[in-house]
C-alpha cells in the first residue's frame, strides 16, 4: 500500500501557482566548481556557500561521454562537511558509469539532513533514461536531465512529469571557459511553454558561457530560472561580486529588463582586469561602435 501511495506522490506534480499562470520562478545561482582550486575545494564551498550561492554543481566527467576527466562520487562527499548549502550532480559519464555508480553519487550530493540532491543525468547517454530518473528519485535524489546543444527538447517530452529540472547546456559540454551559444534560447522558450501549458514543477537550468550579461539576461527572459556559472562566477574580485551581479542580471531580465545587445559587450582580457583592478570581470561596454560581439567566452 505504501509504495502504492509512494508511487502516485511522485506521479502527481504539486499544483503550483508559479507555473500555472506563468509566473517567475525563483532565480537560482549555482556555481560550477571545474575553476575553482582542486587542492583546496573544501574551503571553496565554503565561501561559494558564504558568497550566498543558491546551489554548488559538482561537473562529474568521465573521460568517455566528455574528453575531460574529473573526479567521482567521494570528491562531493568529502565537501559535504564543508558547508550546509545544496548540491547538484551533473553527471557527463557513459551509460556504465551512471547506472553502476548512480547510488554512490545520489548519496554524495544529499544535504546535511540528508535532502535530496539534484542528480543530473544526460538524455544523450542513457538509452534507459526513464529507468534512470525513476531510480534518482527512489533513491532519494532530486532527478533532473540534461540535454546537449544539438538535442531537441522532443527527446525528453515523455519524462518531464519524472524530474524537477530540466537542463539545457549552452555550450558543448566537458570544459569551462567556452563561448555560450545564444541559439539555445528557443530551446528553452519551448520547454517553459511546455511546463506551463502542463504545470509541471520544474525549473529549467542553462550552463556554459553564462555571465552577468547579455547572456544570463536572454536566457532568463527566455524563461530559465536556475543559472551554472564556472568561469563568469570566479572571474571576480570576489565570489559574493559575482553572485550578487549574476542575480541581478537575471531578476531585471525576469522583470522585463533584458540586455538584449551582445555587440555593446566584450569580455576584458585577463590584462584589462589586473590593470583596472576595477570591478573585475563586470563585462565592460565598448566605446563607439559596435564591432565584434562577445561570445561570452573568455575564462
Ligand atoms: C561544461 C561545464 C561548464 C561549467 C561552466 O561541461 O559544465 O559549463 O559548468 O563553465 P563556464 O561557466 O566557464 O562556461
Amino acid at each position: 500500500y505504501s509504495i502504492f501511495i509512494k508511487y502516485f506522490k511522485n506521479k502527481m506534480t504539486e499544483p503550483n501557482q508559479k507555473n500555472s499562470d506563468g509566473a517567475n520562478r525563483p532565480i537560482q545561482i549555482i556555481p560550477s566548481v571545474l575553476p575553482a582550486d582542486w587542492a583546496n575545494m573544501g574551503s571553496c564551498v565554503k565561501e561559494l556557500e558564504e558568497a550566498g550561492v543558491d546551489r554548488i554543481q559538482f561537473d562529474v566527467m568521465d573521460g568517455n561521454f566528455v574528453p575531460n576527466l574529473t573526479f567521482g562520487p567521494e570528491m562531493i562527499a568529502a565537501c559535504r562537511k564543508y558547508c550546509n548549502v545544496p548540491f547538484e550532480t551533473q553527471l557527463m559519464v557513459s551509460q556504465y558509469n551512471c547506472e553502476t555508480m548512480l547510488e554512490s553519487y545520489v548519496k554524495a550530493t544529499k544535504g546535511v539532513k540528508e535532502e535530496p540532491g539534484v542528480v543530473i543525468a544526460h538524455a544523450e547517454s542513457n538509452i534507459h533514461l526513464h529507468r534512470v530518473l525513476g531510480r534518482i528519485r527512489d533513491l532519494g535524489g532530486s532527478p533532473s536531465v540534461a540535454l546537449n546543444p544539438h538535442t531537441p527538447f522532443e527527446m525528453i517530452e515523455n519524462i518531464m512529469d519524472m524530474v524537477d529540472h530540466v537542463l539545457v547546456m549552452t555550450v558543448n559540454p566537458g570544459f569551462g571557459g567556452q563561448a555560450y551559444i545564444p541559439t539555445m534560447l528557443n530551446k528553452i522558450r519551448k520547454i517553459r511553454k511546455f511546463v506551463i501549458e502542463k504545470n509541471l514543477n520544474v525549473d529549467i537550468e542553462v550552463d556554459g558561457g553564462i555571465k552577468a550579461n547579455w547572456t544570463i539576461s536572454q536566457c532568463a527572459a527566455a524563461g530559465a530560472n536556475c543559472f551554472i556559472a564556472g568561469s563568469g562566477m570566479f572571474a571576480y574580485p570576489s565570489l559574493k561580486e559575482g553572485c550578487d551581479d549574476l542575480r541581478k542580471v537575471a531578476k531585471d531580465a525576469q522583470n522585463g529588463k533584458v540586455i538584449s545587445d551582445c555587440l555593446l559587450y566584450t569580455s576584458p582580457s585577463p590584462r584589462d582586469q589586473r590593470g583596472s583592478g576595477g570591478p573585475g570581470c563586470g563585462w565592460k561596454k565598448k566605446r563607439g561602435g559596435g564591432g565584434g560581439g562577445g561570445g561570452g567566452g573568455g575564462g
